[in-house]
């Protein structure tokens, strides 16, 4: 029986706690948004301040949040595509619940103000080595899964997948290297200038691999699968999947442009961004045109709309990126909203959405269901998400653009125009339109979780669905 039957127990668990984190990580990033406006507003209490919650929120929304999203893809997708049940249901287990109490720890020492104050890499060395110990065993279930397939070819979304999963190892161990001092302090095995070359060799494909290649997995999967049409070029994802790959691993150096990194480095971080854009959207061409002959089901299927929006938002986000990545840009762009802005139009445009599509196809099916309880509620999530990220990135531009411009701003004698105070003033109309928009986008959350609850109210639990018997056989 086990060997006819795909594991579904570990795919449904990880969606579920998807839209749970998914909600506690954009709830706290409405709350540090509106700290931006009101600073008071918790009342001085160090473990709810700024500083102690906007970690929490990158941890929450990147690793609970999209981390499960994409466990519970990866997982679903691999056993589809090769035909085969889980390498083991026992290392699916360890690896739900290793990664579940990552999260947990993780957010308790954040918000004890326990952190290496590494960006994306706040957490301490016991929590990194747990980390990578569920890594390595989610790489052995994944890998082992693929070599005991039952079909010729690996298909795409896999490769994409595998990518992620391989070089996520290799980032985190490498940049996570300390000496430890006590449980909860450590310091970097690397020094100075170095210790920022490897940080953002990181930081960056961490977005690179983690927030863009993975979810590339699941665009490879779920939009031909929902628009009920094979990809439009496997050729071309092909030559996406390699051209991607290789050219992200050197742009990191253009998050420390003007810095003391040589300036060769941030050059070639340059060139290789302004590269990027033809990698990027070729995936999003392929993806985008996988609707060719199927258009008219963009009006009437919210599923769609959500992973076809996510492909836009993913083109704009890699047109903007090698832009900002080019040294005179960057130097009015740096510091700025300009980047939070750029990071929301990734984050939530393509992460957020590319996931919310994804699970909106796949939690019917874990439940023993067509489609979700209300399509109706479907459409009105994207509705309010899309208008949400819309507010919040375009808030952020103007914002971003005036402070640096207000910054360089000098009279005729050389002084600065504005003093800093009034370029932070000016922040809050955009501070207040971003918080409207962020708020948006939980609230469509909320939508979710209330679609979800309904949805597997009036299901049933599917653990182990049958694998076709043609194949079997
Ligand atoms: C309701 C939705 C969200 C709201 C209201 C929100 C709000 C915020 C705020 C206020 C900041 C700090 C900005 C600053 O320091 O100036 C921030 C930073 C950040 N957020 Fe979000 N966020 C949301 C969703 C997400 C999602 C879904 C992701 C990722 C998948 C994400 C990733 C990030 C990252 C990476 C940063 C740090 C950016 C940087 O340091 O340059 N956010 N967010
Ligand atoms: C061709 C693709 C891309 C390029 C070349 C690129 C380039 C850049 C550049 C130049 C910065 C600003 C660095 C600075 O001034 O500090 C940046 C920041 C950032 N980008 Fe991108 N970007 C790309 C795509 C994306 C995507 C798709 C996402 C999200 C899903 C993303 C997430 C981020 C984040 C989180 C930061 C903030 C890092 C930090 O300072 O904390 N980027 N990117």
């Amino acid at each position: 029986m086990e060997a006819t039957t795909y594991n579904y127990k570990v795919v449904r668990q990880f969606a579920i706690m998807t839209v749970v984190w998914g909600i506690v990580g954009m709830l706290v990033g409405v709350i540090i948004a509106a700290q931006l406006i009101w600073p008071d507003l918790t009342y001085g209490i160090e473990w709810l301040s700024y500083g102690r919650l906007r970690p929490l929120h990158t941890n929450a929304v990147i690793f609970a949040f999209g981390g499960s999203a994409l466990f519970a893809t990866s997982l679903y997708v691999v056993q589809r595509t090769c035909q085969t049940r889980l390498l083991s249901d026992g290392l699916a287990s360890f690896v739900f619940w290793g990664w579940q109490l990552v999260i947990v720890l993780a957010a308790v020492t954040l918000v004890m103000g326990i952190t290496t104050s590494k960006e994306y890499a706040e957490l301490e060395w016991p929590i990194d080595v747990l980390i990578a110990v569920v890594w390595v065993a989610y790489a052995v279930l994944f890998f082992g899964t693929i070599m005991k397939r039952k079909t010729k070819y690996i298909y795409v979304a896999n490769w994409f997948f595998g990518a992620y999963i391989i070089t996520i190892a290799l980032l985190h161990i490498v940049n996570s290297m300390a000496f430890p001092v006590t449980l909860t302090k450590s310091y970097s095995m690397y020094a100075g200038v170095h210790d920022a070359m490897v940080q953002w060799w990181y930081g960056h494909n961490a977005v690179g691999f983690f927030l863009t290649t993975a979810f590339l997995g699941m665009m490879y999967y779920f939009v031909p699968k929902q628009a009920g049409r094979p990809i439009y070029s496997y050729r071309l994802s092909i030559v996406h999947f390699w051209s991607l790959n290789f050219i992200y691993m050197w742009a990191g150096p253009h998050h420390l442009m003007y810095t003391a990194l040589p300036d060769w480095t941030q050059s070639l971080g340059m060139v290789f961004s302004l590269m990027l854009i033809a990698p990027s959207w070729g995936g999003m061409m392929n993806g985008i045109m996988t609707l060719s002959g199927a258009w008219h089901k963009l009006r009437t299927d919210p599923i769609l709309k959500f992973l076809i929006t996510a492909l836009s938002f993913y083109g704009m986000s890699t047109f903007e990126g090698p832009m900002m990545s080019v040294k005179t840009v960057n130097a009015l762009s740096h510091y700025t909203e300009w980047t939070i802005g750029h990071v929301h139009s990734g984050a939530l445009g393509w992460v957020a959405m590319i996931s919310i599509g994804s699970l909106y196809y796949l939690i019917p099916r874990l439940f023993g269901r067509e489609e979700m309880w209300s399509v109706r509620l479907i459409n009105v999530h994207f509705w309010w998400a899309t208008i949400g990220v819309v507010l919040y990135i375009a808030s952020m531009w103007i914002a971003g653009v005036a402070q640096g411009l207000m910054w360089r701003a000098t009279n005729d004698d050389g002084t600065l125009t504005y003093s800093f105070a009034q370029s932070v003033n000016a922040m809050y109309p955009f501070y207040t339109i971003r918080l409207v928009g962020g708020f948006m986008f939980f609230a469509g959350m909320l939508l979710m979780a209330y679609n979800v609850w309904k949805t597997v109210a009036a299901g049933r639990v599917v653990n182990d669905a049958r694998i076709p018997e043609a194949v079997h056989a």
